[in-house]
């Protein structure tokens, strides 16, 4: 998604979002749209209605989105492009299970598409709780809001988490297709919007000195984080069901290690780039119960210190958290690919709530050169560093590599160095988009490339089900185990110390 090079808008459609009084509507769809308007992205004939279970009609919801808005967006408000988009957005009051409100929203949608001249396309955005997902495709399918007749479309994007273990997410494809075909369907990940995470594959394919060295025979382990400072805030009841490896782990983190690790696809349409994510998803080495207990490392924050004195709570004294939660805040994973360009190489992943800073990282540690010739200077600085290549997703967006130079002088002294590429040396526009944008733009243009297939998500699930078992069964007898504002609990390092590695700290 761009806007100076003119990008042509979207196709003219009414969005329908449920969940439109939630808190990832106003922190992200709403922004997002208007970065998209902003942009030149958006048609003018396009129309949002929103739908939720909070009683107010349309005014009283444009107030509402209107009071909310600055402070998400930011500098780049602008007045009266927001009063254009707000006089586009509808609202009904709405029960999901209830096949009357789908009459109603049904009624409301055509006169929103004659009012606004949108040809009959309609996108439903589901950002409900996920026990929502299921019966909502079922009703609009009820409702006949899902047929695509007379060339309009109709698309669904349903949010994560997708399901919730490999039973549950197999039952809610096969619920959603009894109402939508797969090409209908958008499961959405935000993290492969994001442009860094996009760039990953304009790196490592459209230069041709990176393809060769990215393989076991170059590359020694790969680390990826993404790590998170604040804490739970006021998602309570949703996260202590969650938990970071059903947030976190299941979708953005496996889907930035397959963009790292996927062979290169035969074209960049949308299939071709998911059979190869697929493909390395699926070479995952599974996890039995004993390789849960050592390649697996799970946390909970407990009370902390910033570092300006500002005392942080522990998890379990967070607003709505059980004071006995086992619920997982922290997770670190080690993965190994069983295919031919990964044999070998271990690929630690870790995410947590509460971290020293907020970074997303993906970390490619390549191996040693012989260095014969240095062995005078190795004596002298014992840690001769390797050659490290940092892929920043944020913030700081961009990529290092470091490397080793001589220091200046008469002696040979060896040093690590770092070439940084930043996007704000280069890039007029900054990255202002969370990712979404480039997701609702797609999948009103049609274009399912960054998001997820029915197989996707399933063999995610069949390689965390023996994790979420065996953590099941083995509840933690140690939470809270790390500090918040700390870099996780000391198991996390203790499974690379026990490889000879340590996490990278970030940059
Ligand atoms: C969401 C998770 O999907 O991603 C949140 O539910 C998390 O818990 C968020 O905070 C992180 O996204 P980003 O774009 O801020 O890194």
């Amino acid at each position: 998604m761009s806007g100076p090079n003119k990008t042509p808008a979207a196709p003219p459609a009414v969005i329908v979002i449920f969940g439109a009084a939630g808190d990832l509507t106003k922190r992200k769809l709403i922004p997002g749209l208007f970065n998209m308007a902003s942009e030149e992205l958006l048609s003018s004939q396009f129309a949002m209605v929103g739908m939720d279970r909070v009683d107010m009609d349309s005014d009283a919801y444009r107030k509402t989105l209107s009071e909310e808005i600055k402070s998400y967006v930011g500098d780049g408000f602008k007045q009266d492009l927001w009063d254009k988009i707000v006089s586009k957005a509808y609202y009904m009051p709405g029960d999901f299970r209830n096949e009357e409100s789908y009459q109603k929203l049904k009624t409301l949608v055509l006169k929103v598409d004659q009012e606004q001249g949108t040809p009959g396309n309609c996108l439903f955005y589901l950002a409900t709780p996920p026990s929502f997902f299921g019966v909502i495709a079922t009703e609009l399918g009820k409702a006949g809001l899902a047929k695509e007749v007379d060339g309009q479309w109709r698309r669904i994007i349903i949010e994560k988490p997708f399901g919730r273990d490999l039973e549950s997410a197999k039952e809610l494809n096969k619920t959603l297709h009894q109402s939508f075909e797969e090409h209908q369907i958008y499961r959405i990940d935000h993290y492969l919007g994001k442009e860094t995470v996009q760039n990953m594959m304009a790196y490592r394919f459209a230069n041709g000195t990176v393809e060769p060295v990215w393989n076991h025979r170059y590359i020694d382990n790969v680390q990826i984080t993404v790590a998170e400072s604040l804490g739970v805030e006021d998602r309570a009841s949703y996260y202590e069901e969650a938990g970071a490896l059903r947030d976190m782990i299941a979708n953005h983190l496996l889907a930035v290690l397959s963009v790292a690790t996927m062979e290169p696809p035969n074209s960049f349409e949308a299939d071709a780039i998911r059979d190869e994510q697929v493909k390395v998803l699926k070479a995952i080495q599974p996890f039995d119960s004993e390789r849960v207990l050592t390649d697996t490392v799970r946390g909970q924050y407990g009370e902390g210190v910033l570092e300006n004195g500002e005392h942080l709570h522990a998890y379990r004294d967070e607003p709505g958290i059980a004071d006995d939660s086992s619920t997982e805040t922290f997770v670190a994973l080690k993965l190994m690919i069983d295919t031919w360009r990964w044999a070998g190489v271990p690929f630690y992943l870790r995410t947590g709530k509460r971290m020293t800073g907020r970074y997303s990282e993906v970390v490619i540690q390549y191996k040693g050169g012989p260095n014969m010739m240095f062995q005078r200077a190795r004596e002298r600085r014992k840690d001769f560093e390797t050659n490290r290549l940092v892929l920043r997703i944020q913030p700081n967006e961009g990529i290092s590599m470091e490397f080793n130079a001589k220091v200046p002088g008469t002696e040979l002294n060896i040093t690590q160095v770092r070439m940084d590429f930043d996007y704000d040396d280069y890039f007029d526009e900054s990255i202002t988009s969370s990712g979404y944008e480039t997701l609702i733009y797609d999948c009103l243009c049609g274009n399912a490339t960054l998001f997820k297939r029915a197989d996707n998500i399933e063999v995610c699930w069949e390689l965390l089900q023996p994790i979420l078992d065996v953590w099941k069964a083995q509840p933690p007898s140690n939470f809270p185990n790390y500090p918040a504002c700390s870099s996780g609990p000391e198991e996390a390092d203790e499974m690379l110390a026990r490889d000879g590695y340590k996490w990278k700290k970030s940059q």
